[in-house]
């Protein structure tokens, strides 16, 4: 008996392991050890998988086109295709979702004391002119850059292909072109408000108070308060990186390798959507967040009591200058009309 069922044991046990082998037949059969890239049908993830490329020879000089794919390559479409709207998406919706409830929450920031009919002179006529090329320039270069990124899927569809392609071709011109006066803004601006912007202890005392954003609180604060220096170094240090990354993109290959072209996109991508969602903030704080801030940059001048509840500082600096008849502005306190 003992026999029998030692012998079924062993029938049942060589069945079971052709079951097995039959199994795992077709997959070894698709991973050869070896692939001959000069075959007829050579499939394009074997030799991928094992040249780590798809490359031929060519007759041009430019030896750089005849790689056809690597693995970076496909790397890069994937952040290019979906991680890059992913984050753009995020960050851009996600701002103006934020600020939308912050408005509806906390409403527009009042002047608490009301207006003393008193203007001071905020910006020169020269530092209001750099302000506004710079932002003219970043509004053109943000559409047409989001164009890039999220046109065929959002605008496409909408416009069909040749208003599309028309569009694009435009936009794309006013993307380089319109690229070097919003570098000059950048450096301008840099050279122009760098005195101002250097983070200090009234910053920090600032941030902690909620900076008169978050609550009611009126913390002291200089010409440039700590958001304020914030917005600064965003736009100076995120210019500057947008407009390198951008120019290598722009002179393709002047100085880079196909890896180097792929990091410029992801730094110019990724830094440009972040940008974007920094500077809707400081267009919400500069128009419908802040009563009488919007003057500050369209007149060039505040009233004495906005200067008093939000840069008290800098208005104390300001009047001890005219009262030593230093002001560098002229009639820095002249009574509206
Ligand atoms: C000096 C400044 C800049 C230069 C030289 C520059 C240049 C470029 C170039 C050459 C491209 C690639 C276009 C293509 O693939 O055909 C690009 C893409 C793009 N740019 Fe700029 N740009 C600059 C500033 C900006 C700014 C300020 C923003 C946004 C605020 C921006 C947003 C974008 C976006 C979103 C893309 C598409 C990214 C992608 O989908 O790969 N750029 N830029």
């Amino acid at each position: 008996m003992a026999m029998v069922r030692a012998r079924i044991r062993l029938v049942m046990s060589a069945i079971a392991i052709l079951v097995l082998m039959a199994a795992a037949a077709p997959t070894l059969a698709q991973q050869p050890t070896s692939v001959d890239p000069t075959a007829d049908a050579v499939k394009e993830q074997q030799l991928l998988q094992q040249l780590q490329r798809i490359q031929g020879l060519g007759t041009i000089p430019d030896t750089k086109s005849y790689v056809i794919e690597q693995p970076m390559g496909r790397k890069w479409r994937q952040f290019h295709e979906v991680w890059l709207h992913w984050i753009g998406a995020i960050a851009v919706l996600g701002m103006l979702a934020v600020l939308i409830i912050f408005y509806l929450v906390r409403g527009m920031v009042r002047m608490e004391s009301g207006r003393s009919g008193i203007n001071i002179v905020r910006f020169s006529a020269f530092e209001r002119f750099v302000h506004w090329m710079t932002a003219t320039c970043f509004v053109i270069l943000a559409l047409s850059g989001l164009n890039i990124t999220f046109g065929k899927d959002v605008l496409l569809p909408l416009m069909g292909p040749s208003t599309f392609s028309t569009w694009s071709l435009a936009a794309k011109y006013a993307h380089n072109f319109i690229s070097f006066p919003f570098t000059l803004g950048v450096i301008l601006i840099f050279f122009m408000w760098l005195a101002g912007n250097i983070p200090n202890k009234v910053d920090v005392a600032w941030f902690k108070r909620g900076g008169g954003i978050i609550g009611r609180d009126q913390p002291p604060a200089e010409r440039f308060n700590g958001g304020q220096k914030g917005v600064y170094w965003v736009v100076v240090l995120g210019g500057t990186a947008v407009a390198i990354s951008g120019y290598l993109l722009m002179f393709p290959f002047f100085g880079t390798t196909i890896a180097g072209m792929q990091l410029a996109q992801v730094v110019h991508g990724v830094v440009a959507v972040l940008f974007i969602a920094a500077m809707l903030a400081h267009i919400y704080i500069g128009t419908v967040g802040m009563e009488g801030a919007f003057e500050a940059m369209g007149k060039g001048t505040v009233d004495l009591k906005w200067a008093e509840e939000h840069h008290s500082l800098w208005l104390q600096e300001e009047q001890a200058r005219a009262g030593r008849g230093e002001s560098r502005q002229q009639s820095s306190a002249t009574a509206a009309e």
